[in-house]
């Protein structure tokens, strides 16, 4: 074997011990029938918008520039929308001062309102059982993503939807391991929801909507 070949070797086995020790600790309990029975696949995320209630209470968790906020306003006509970020990515400076003036207009009349907040503050500022909707859409690491999931489920009306992006394995360029299909998954399991929507994009990763098992379409 070459010497590149043999350092590939090295650090491919390092890496596999690594995450054999980092994600022992995800579930790995299987979905029953039940928790898929009504599942719609749908080709993209602006699809999902179609299909979520129109004229309701909306919160976007991980808004960034507000790129995908623009869609849920204009698709879904939301009679409130809490936007929840913290706004604090080095990478991305004076975000905060973009979406305020992308929003200006709903936020003078309050139909936009922000929350500058991590998400797992922001969401316990926010009003229990008030939510008809919501996408989330942080950082989607496991114990990130099951947090918010926990915090989010006193906060959504009876039959209310949760979604989110990036319900996918991670990230490959970026060499980083989410946990959202695990966390979705364990929440589905403990709280007897099921899944209702996912989505099948190529060029962005796929988004989840998941909502309490019971309540029809
Ligand atoms: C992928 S971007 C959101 C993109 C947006 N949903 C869209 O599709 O246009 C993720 C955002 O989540 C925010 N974020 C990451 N972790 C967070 C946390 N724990 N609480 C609140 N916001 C967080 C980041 O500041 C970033 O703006």
């Amino acid at each position: 074997m070459s010497f590149t070949g043999k350092m590939i070797s090295i650090s491919n086995r390092l890496t596999k011990k690594f995450r054999a020790k980092f994600y022992k600790d995800y579930p790995t309990s299987e979905f029953e029938n039940k928790h898929i029975e009504h599942l719609v696949s749908l080709v993209n995320r602006e699809e999902l918008l179609h299909r979520l209630p129109k004229n309701a209470i909306v919160a976007e968790i991980g808004v960034h520039e507000g790129e995908f906020a623009e869609k849920i306003l204009a698709i879904t006509q939301p009679t409130k929308l809490i936007l929840m970020d913290n706004w604090m990515l080095k990478s991305y400076p004076g975000l905060f001062e973009k979406v305020g003036k992308k929003f200006a207009k709903e936020i003078g009349t309050e139909k936009i309102q922000i929350i500058r907040e991590l998400s797992f503050t922001g969401i316990q500022m926010t009003t229990d059982a008030y939510f008809d909707w919501v996408y989330l859409d942080t950082e989607h690491s496991y114990n990130v993503t099951r947090r918010e999931l926990e915090l989010l489920r006193s906060k959504m009306k009876p039959g209310g939807i949760i979604a989110g992006h990036d319900y996918l394995i991670g990230n490959w360029n970026g060499g980083m391991r989410y946990g959202v299909i695990e966390s979705v998954r364990e929440f589905c399991l403990k709280y007897n929801w099921e899944l209702l929507f996912l989505t099948h994009e190529l060029k962005i990763p796929p988004s989840f909507a998941i909502r309490e098992i019971g309540y029809s379409k």
